[in-house]
């Protein structure tokens, strides 16, 4: 069976003495959590306070992104080995803003994802169409291409290692949350695709997330869809209230 995992994305928001605040209210509110995995993924300044503060407790702490080199004259970049030394486990790949703002590409979220693998880090992958290619009908072939070229020439055993987050880009942030419905059905398309590639018992395993605008108020909706493991959420990660409404769904 497939654990849960709720993860929070907190963006560009926070900072290390917000984080502190944050967790002193949130911990306690998930201490009895244990049906899910919870990750927090902070900015990269604040990953050692985030750290600290979750040291006693099972939350753990992921980055938003890293670069594939180790080291070198990469100004404004960070590495994997960094992040895992910072104490963060978890490090999110592809989200649609880093495609969006910053030309990140299949290609490198394929760089990015190996490059996690190769020092311990667990990544979690986005993957998502545009409300554009949503309407053109180009939605699987999207998924199809990003799960191909970001994902399918891994390894069996690097890919057993992968979370995907399904993060239909007209979801995010937006207040329009894709129905269970059809999310549920993106995620079977996903997971028929991680069969043909890696075999149907990886694809029994490897948990598929749904992100785009998840509330305290639709989380239930989502999760009793058998088709979806669990939520990669931003705006309402934020705030301890709404985060552990919706670990505890
Ligand atoms: P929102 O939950 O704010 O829509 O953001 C989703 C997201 O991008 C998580 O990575």
């Amino acid at each position: 069976m497939r654990k849960p995992l709720m993860a929070g994305n907190w963006k560009m928001y926070k900072t290390a003495g917000e984080t502190k605040s944050f967790f002193e209210k949130f911990l306690p509110l998930v201490a009895v959590a244990t049906h899910a995995d919870v990750v927090i993924c902070p900015p990269f300044v604040n990953i050692p306070a985030a750290v600290e503060a979750t040291e006693t407790s099972r939350v753990e702490i992921g980055a938003q992104n890293l670069y594939w080199k180790n080291e070198g004259a990469y100004t404004g970049e960070v590495s994997g080995p960094m992040i895992f030394a910072a104490g963060a486990r978890w490090v999110i790949i592809g989200h649609s803003e880093r495609r969006q703002y910053f030309q990140e590409t299949d290609a490198t979220v394929f760089q990015r994802t190996q490059a996690a693998l190769a020092c311990g880090l667990n990544p979690i992958v986005c993957v998502g169409e545009t409300l554009a290619e949503r309407e053109a009908g180009a939605t699987e072939q999207v998924l199809k291409t990003q799960f191909e070229v970001g994902l399918g020439s891994l390894a069996p055993e690097q890919f057993a290692k992968i979370t995907i987050a399904y993060e239909p880009v007209w979801a995010i942030g937006t207040g329009k949350t894709a129905t269970p419905e059809t999310a549920a059905e993106a995620h079977r398309f996903l997971r028929g695709l991680i069969s043909a590639k890696f075999g149907h018992p990886q694809a029994v395993q490897t948990r598929i997330l749904y992100g785009g605008s998840v509330k305290p108020e639709n989380i239930k909706g989502l999760m009793a869809q058998p088709e979806i493991d669990g939520a990669l959420v931003g705006g309402a990660s934020l705030d301890a209230d709404s985060f552990s409404a919706i670990v505890n769904f």
